[in-house]
Formats: C-alpha cells, structure tokens, sequence
C-alpha cells in the first residue's frame, strides 16, 4: 500500500500505522514514506525524459536521510540556498559538481565555502554578488561557473500562490539589465558564464500556467543571447510544480506537463542562440511534501471561555508554512475519517497565541 489511506478510522502511511508508528517513534515527528518519494523521483525523471535535467531543492526538506534517498533515486544534483544546505548536499552524498547555489542574501563566507568547495554553479542574484564571486573567485585561485537569475519583466504566472518573479523583486536582475551583466561577466577573469536561472513562484498547480511560463523562461533565454551576442548554454525554469494542500486543491498533470515541456524545448532549440540549450529543473515539494505527515498527540484537553481546546505537543514552528498559510489538510490517526464529535480549537506548545488554530 503506498501513500497516504485511511481504512477502518485508521490512518495509513506506506503501509504504516500512523498511530502506531507515533506509539514506537514517539511525538512529536515528521513520518516520511521513503517508497513514495523514490517512485515520485521515478515520475519526474519519467516525464521529463532526457531533455530536462532534475535539481532536488534541498530547501524543501534538508534532512539528511531523505536526501540521501532522493540522490539515490536518481536525481542529476541538488540545489541549495545556504551554507547549512551546502552542507547536507554534501553529506548526502551529492558531488559537489552537481550542486547549485541559489538564493539572494549570500554571504561571502557563504560563497567561500561554495567556492572552494568547487560546487557546479553559482546563481547569482545581483551585478554586486557576481563582483564578489569574481573577488572570491580570485583569492582561492580559481574560475567559478556562474549562472544568471533573471527577473522576467513579462510576469507570466498570475496564480502562483508564492511569487518570485515578475515586477519588482529582491530575486534576479532585471531581464533589462542581464545583458549588461553577461558582458561584465565575460570581462572579469574569475567567473564563467554558463546559463540563466529563473523562478516565478511556486505552488503552481495549474500545469498550462507552468508551461506557458517554461516557454516564455525559454522565448526570454533567446532574446537575451541574441541581445547579448551569446549562446546560452542552459536554462534553469526554477522549481514551483504544486502540490495540493487542500482536497479540493487540484492535482498538478506531471504527465501532460513533462510531455508538452519536452516539446516546447526541442522547437526552443532551433533557434540559434539556444542550440546547444541544457535544460534543468529544481523541484523542492513535489518530491517531499506529499509523502510525509506532521504528527501530533493531544496531550491535554480543556474548556475556555465556552470553548473546547485540544493541546498538541508540536507546534507551528515545525509546521509551519502550512499553517501560516492556512493551507493543510488534518487527520485524527487513531480516529480518520470518522464523523461527529466536538468541534475543538488546536493549540501547540509555544507560549504565544500564534500558536493556535
Ligand atoms: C530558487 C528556487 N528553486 C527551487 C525552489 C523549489 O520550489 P518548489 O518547492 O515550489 O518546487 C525554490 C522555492 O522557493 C526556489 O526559490
């Protein structure tokens, strides 16, 4: 049995009591059915066929143990945002060649240890951050493989619920100014321009909306290697496939969407700047959300004020951005898809009144 079920008011993980599993694990954990993220590594690959290389985007879940399940399921290398990141990359097992740093907000002592660490490729975010990469670059003696993060002026993906691309932004430089930075790249001595990076925004569920994005990252690649006078070597479209956090969320089509994206690529590459065009994408949730379960026990129940509370022993701060974002769906473990009852307010262990719901 894989993924999530409930039979008999209980609730199932892979097969996995998850009452029971929380009796022998103890509470409050994360669960993680390893099978199901193996087969949905499987999918994507699947989908994507040759033509688009797979990034896990370690920031969806750093966890050492599962990245070491998802760089064995065959993922090409992982995309990180931080030092702590870089770090579970590498302890995972990734060669540090197949490691991609993103993010704005790098430290130097960030891009020193990236650096000489020989990652793949750094993203940079801004005309000062490629200065420092070359100064860095310089002082370790080498020549860094740098891409560009672009912030796209047409902003394609109006539904995104996480934007991160498209009119004003702290991600990118400006698609007016990224012919302008190709050209400062090729001047300075300790970086090499190998490819564009961008990234609208994530939770995308609507899989048209994906694909019309992918096509104008790639319309936007050509247009600038014309402009610049360059071949652009590769083209990372970012992460951002959604995944459903409600039961009337709709479920992203992997299939039609890596079918129609390998179309769109293969007619990309015969313009003359994309040519020689590799292709990357850097999935976080998809790979993870899914296949784990937050689980909590109730370890107290309480009357306040004309109202029942039922008190958790994990908290927002370890679920959050479902929470925060109220976008999650709720299972009792012992007791799922049971109707009736009395309604009750949640509330975790922190002492402050965010931490109710
Ligand atoms: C640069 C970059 N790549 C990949 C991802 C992963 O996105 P998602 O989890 O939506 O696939 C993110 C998410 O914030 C990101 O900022």
């Amino acid at each position: 049995m894989s993924g999530i079920a409930t039979i008999n008011g209980r609730l199932y993980l892979d097969g996995e009591d998850v009452a029971h599993a929380a009796d022998r694990f103890g509470t409050p954990m994360y669960l993680y059915a390893g099978d199901s993220i193996v087969a949905g590594v499987g999918e994507i690959r699947e989908s994507l066929g040759d033509l688009v290389e797979v990034y896990y985007s370690i920031k969806a879940n750093p966890a050492i143990g599962l990245c070491k399940l998802i760089r064995d399921a065959g993922v090409d290398g992982a995309e990180i945002a931080s030092s702590g990141e870089l770090v579970a990359a590498l302890r995972s097992g990734f060669d540090p060649s197949t490691v991609l740093f993103a993010g704005p907000g790098k430290t130097d002592d960030e891009l020193t240890h990236a650096i000489h660490t020989k990652i793949g490729q750094i993203n940079v975010e801004s005309q000062n951050e490629l200065n420092r990469v070359d100064a860095i670059a310089a002082k370790h003696g080498t020549v860094q493989r740098i891409g560009i993060r672009v912030n796209p002026e047409s902003d394609s993906l109006g539904q995104g619920k996480i934007r991160t691309g498209g009119g004003a932004q702290k991600f990118g430089i400006d698609e007016s100014k990224v012919v302008n930075a190709i050209k400062l790249a090729s001047e300075l001595e300790h970086v090499e321009f190998v490819g564009l990076h961008t990234m609208l925004g994530s939770q995308v569920l609507n899989a048209e909306l994906m694909l019309e994005t992918c096509k104008n990252a790639l319309c936007m690649a050509a247009r600038i290697g014309e402009a610049a006078n360059v071949q652009i070597k590769s083209l990372n479209f970012g992460g951002g496939l959604g995944v459903p956090h409600k039961d009337d969320d709709p479920v992203f089509d992997l299939k039609h969407f890596g079918k129609r994206l390998v179309e769109i690529i293969s007619f990309a590459k015969q313009t003359q700047s994309l040519a020689g065009l590799r292709c990357m994408i850097e999935p976080g949730r998809v790979l993870v959300s899914e296949h784990g379960l937050y689980v909590s026990r109730v370890i107290d129940v309480k009357e306040s004020v004309g109202k029942s509370f039922a008190i958790l022993d994990g908290g927002i701060h370890q679920a959050l951005l479902p929470i925060t974002a109220n976008s999650y769906r709720m299972s009792i473990a012992n007791r799922a898809g049971i109707q009736g009852g009395t309604p009750v307010l949640l509330g975790g262990p922190l002492c402050t009144s965010a931490d109710q719901w």
